[in-house]
């Protein structure tokens, strides 16, 4: 700290006389950051970054992480308190606006986002172009990638009114899109919105509900659902949200940029690794055969690795894991599977694996994915919408730093560089001079 308060900038020697003086910024909590962005302008040189393990891209007020503590908060708040006290809509307004809303504001956004649940029916006749078998990460990824083609013309992104309407109709409309995705999958037919019924309990309806018979939504299975939701609302700059803001930067419209961070939390590293797990506890099959697993996640020559276990920021127990293993036991209790094979599995792998020094030494605690997949399986989802249920939950949190992002006076066009390590220039032979 300088004499007038200030903080003394970082000073990078080269030793070929070049030096720079990089000032450094502090957050409300959380590390300092050393702001580089005019080192080139005075040193000539990059940083090089792969995989951004060291860099914060932008200034954000939505959600904070300690990795080395395992806390989460999203404006503030404890994801322990939010999934316990709230609900999916009310954090969702908190991560969109700042606040907590007051009773009239929850209702009217409430109401706002259950009245554009509808999607036009234009969008069922594309989905009826997809093979039956198409993974619904696929068809939603093409789906909220098409609404940028029904909500285009009147989509000024610098206006704040059109952002709000986006963000509306984008977190409105995931559970409708996702629930025709399945549907289409098992060839049943589509189920439309119900306003009567919450968040959750829409989506169930939706994903369960035949036009044969009534259907009634289970109060347990909505809650636990629903609880699922808030814990997937946001995660700071992940790689899915990062390419929402890379995708957003270039002035695109926000339902390609989303689309984008639907296809970006695909991969088994990221939300896909949901599904990996149950797979993965299905291969296991017993208790048994955990240790050889555990060898085999240990052994790198094997590409195997523990899925649901690990993270780039967690350098501790995920508070997201915890939650949901408390929940695991609830829901599985309520729905009379006390001794679901898959959550024994799952609790001795990861009691085996925190005694293991490979896995203490890295620091590879359960993450967010490990318990998720069995409770949703005992809801009766199938796998192939477990990250689907992710990407639905997510939209919120890319929503909200989408709006971020637009509105941050510093905000410019993603745009990394590089180490180069190609050809330098060299001419060009005519290819029968090629030998
Ligand atoms: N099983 C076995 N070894 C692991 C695992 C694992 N799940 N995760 C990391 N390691 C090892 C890794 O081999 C490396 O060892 P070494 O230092 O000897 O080379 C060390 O731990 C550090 O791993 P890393 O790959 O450099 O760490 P990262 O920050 O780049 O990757 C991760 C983080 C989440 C991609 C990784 O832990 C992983 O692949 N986990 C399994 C997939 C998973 O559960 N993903 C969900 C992440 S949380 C939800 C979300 O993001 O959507």
């Amino acid at each position: 700290m300088s004499d007038n308060g200030s903080r003394t900038p970082a000073t990078l020697e080269m030793g070929d006389n070049r030096r720079a003086e990089l000032p450094i910024l502090s957050g409300s909590i959380g590390p300092d950051v050393i702001d580089i962005r005019k080192l080139y302008g005075g040193t000539g040189c990059f940083t090089y970054d792969p995989g951004f393990t060291s860099t914060a891209a932008c200034r954000s007020k939505i959600t904070y992480i300690d990795g080395d503590e395992g806390v989460l908060l999203h404006r503030g708040y404890r994801i322990e308190d939010l999934a316990e006290k709230s609900d999916f809509l009310e954090v969702a307004y908190l991560i969109l606006f700042g606040d907590l809303p007051t009773a009239a504001q929850k209702a009217e956004f409430v109401h706002g986002v259950t009245y554009h649940t509808m999607v036009n029916e234009q969008i069922i006749n594309l989905m009826r172009g997809f093979r039956r078998d198409a993974h619904p990460m696929a068809v939603m990824i093409a789906m909220v990638g098409a609404l940028s083609a029904f909500y285009h013309e009147d989509l000024d992104i610098n206006d704040p009114h059109n952002r709000l309407i986006a963000t509306y109709r984008l977190v409105a409309k995931i559970p409708t899109i996702a629930s025709l995705a399945y549907k289409y999958s098992v060839g049943q037919p589509f189920i439309y919105p119900q306003n009567h019924l919450n968040y959750a309990e829409n989506f169930l309806h939706m994903m369960f509900a035949v036009p044969c018979e009534p259907y009634r939504v289970d109060p347990v299975l909505a809650k636990a659902l629903d609880k699922i939701f808030i814990l997937h609302a946001d995660h700071e700059q992940n790689a899915s949200t990062s390419t929402v803001r890379l995708v957003g930067s270039t002035g695109a419209s926000p339902y390609a940029a989303i689309s984008a961070g639907i296809a970006s939390l695909w991969g088994p590293a990221h939300g896909g690794a949901n599904e990996a797990v149950v797979q993965m506890l299905a291969e296991i099959g017993s208790v048994e055969r955990i240790p050889d697993f555990i060898r085999r996640a240990k052994d790198k020559d094997d590409p195997f690795r523990l899925m649901g276990f690990g993270h780039r920021v967690y350098k501790n127990y995920d508070p997201r894991a915890g939650v949901l293993k408390s929940s695991a036991d609830q829901v599985l209790d309520l729905l009379g599977q006390k001794d679901n094979p898959k959550l024994a599995i799952a609790k001795e792998l990861e009691k085996i694996a925190l005694e293991d020094e490979y896995f203490r030494d890295r620091k590879l605690f359960p993450n967010v994915d490990f318990y998720s997949g069995i409770i949703l399986e005992a809801m009766k989802i199938p796998t192939s919408m477990f990250t689907a249920i992710f990407a639905l939950a997510r939209t919120v949190g890319w929503a909200a730093q989408w709006n971020e992002m637009i509105e941050d006076p510093e905000q410019k066009i993603g745009r990394p560089r590089q180490l180069y390590v190609g050809p330098p220039e060299r001419a060009f032979v005519p290819i029968e001079q090629r030998g």
